[in-house]
């Protein structure tokens, strides 16, 4: 029996919150952090600025243990769209480069690559929803293949891609391979050494169970530099306290990606939900998030009244589970469990279940219950 962590998150007891692929609820540990800062916000000012600082150091270092990655790497920026924006913007495209990408990719993953084409780079959107992914992938790329985009892990079914081959392959092909790991950064372990993985970026707004608004960007230290910076301000220099001085050169470090002053707020937050991610350890978080999906995709699966969608290999899955009721629209489903207090989404082509770790089964149970008295008819 797997130790039970609901007690943390008061929404437990409110609602069946199957949404963390868009929104977590907080946990106790990040309203009172954050209830903390205010009233010290209210009281004293920024009178100790510098224990500030220091969390925000210990923010880079929290974020590099879950991604494998040094402090140095990680900048703090606003969303996942911005880190993409950073890479999109900052590399030198020459017309005729071409980027590949998932044909179903979030729209961050899309629209900052579909920008470039006005600047003569082709945008190659492939299917990945055939038996071999990465392979599909790879065939795709070429010599002018500059860059490599994908998610770790599809929104709207939670495809898995195998980020180890892809890494290996962008590798040995000369081509730079970036991230967006919103939907497996605080649900899966990630590491990107492993996966040979250049950018990659994040918001905390998910399965790390943060605010919106604060955000991982990582860069490989060898690639960091081919970033053209696109912000200039007083932030992104070594010791950025001292106003007075002869050259203005940007850290080498990730801070270079961050002009200005920090979001305090969002690392307040973001600092207390890592903080028990990693007490609890991503292996446990990441062996409970998956028993709890792939419970609800067994159950699922026995109902004929439902039809699963997207992969159900092993390898493939995540703790997104995508079904479509077969007598009514997903919209009218959607739309009377939420009245039952059970929250999820509708995406792609169904209704999407995303629980989390801490959750116990008592709560996937009643949403099932929920879900098959509605679609018996009742009231
Ligand atoms: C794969 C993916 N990327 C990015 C985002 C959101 O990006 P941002 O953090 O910029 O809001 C989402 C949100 O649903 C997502 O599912």
């Amino acid at each position: 029996m797997s130790k039970s962590f609901q007690h943390l998150f008061p929404s437990s007891y409110e609602l069946c919150y199957l949404n963390h692929a868009a929104m977590a609820p907080w946990s106790t540990l990040v309203s009172e952090a954050v209830a903390a800062f205010a009233q010290e916000n209210a009281v004293i000012g920024a009178r100790d600025y510098h224990l500030w600082m220091q969390r925000e150091t210990e923010l880079r270092q929290r974020f590099a243990a879950l991604l494998n990655a040094q402090a140095d790497d990680i900048a703090l920026l606003k969303n996942t769209t911005e880190g993409l924006c950073v890479v999109a913007q900052g590399l030198p495209w020459q017309a005729g480069d071409n980027i590949v990408i998932p044909d179903c990719e979030f729209p961050s993953n899309h629209l900052p690559w579909a920008t470039l084409q006005s600047q003569g780079v082709e945008l190659r959107c492939i299917d990945v929803h055939v038996e071999n992914p990465e392979q599909a992938l790879q065939n795709a790329c070429d010599q002018r293949t500059r860059l490599l985009a994908v998610s770790a892990i599809q929104y709207a079914d939670g495809l898995r891609l195998h980020l180890d081959k892809l890494g290996a392959f962008c590798k040995a092909s000369d081509i730079l391979f970036c991230v967006d790991a919103i939907q497996q950064v605080g649900m899966l372990p990630v590491d990107v050494h492993a996966c040979q993985i250049d950018f990659l970026s994040a918001d905390a707004h998910k399965w790390m169970l943060g605010p919106e608004g604060l955000a991982v960007f990582y860069t490989h230290p060898d690639v960091r530099g081919n970033l053209q910076l696109r912000q200039s301000g007083w932030r992104q220099m070594d010791n950025p306290f001292q106003f007075q001085r002869d050259s203005w050169e940007p850290s080498d470090s990730a801070r270079r990606f961050e002009a200005g002053s920090p979001n305090m707020l969002g690392i307040v937050a973001t600092h207390a939900a890592l903080g028990l991610l990693l007490d609890i350890g991503m292996q446990t978080v990441a062996e409970q998030a998956m028993a709890n999906a792939n419970y609800l995709r067994d159950q699922l699966a026995q109902r004929d009244t439902v039809e699963l969608m997207g992969s159900t290999a092993p390898e493939r899955c995540s703790a997104i589970v995508n079904f479509r009721p077969r007598k009514v629209l997903p919209s009218t489903l959607y739309r009377d469990l939420r009245k039952a207090d059970v929250i999820t989404a509708l995406r792609g082509e169904g209704l999407r279940l995303s629980p989390h770790f801490y959750q116990n089964t008592d709560v996937l149970d009643t949403a099932l219950q929920q879900i098959d008295r509605i679609l018996a008819g009742g009231h």
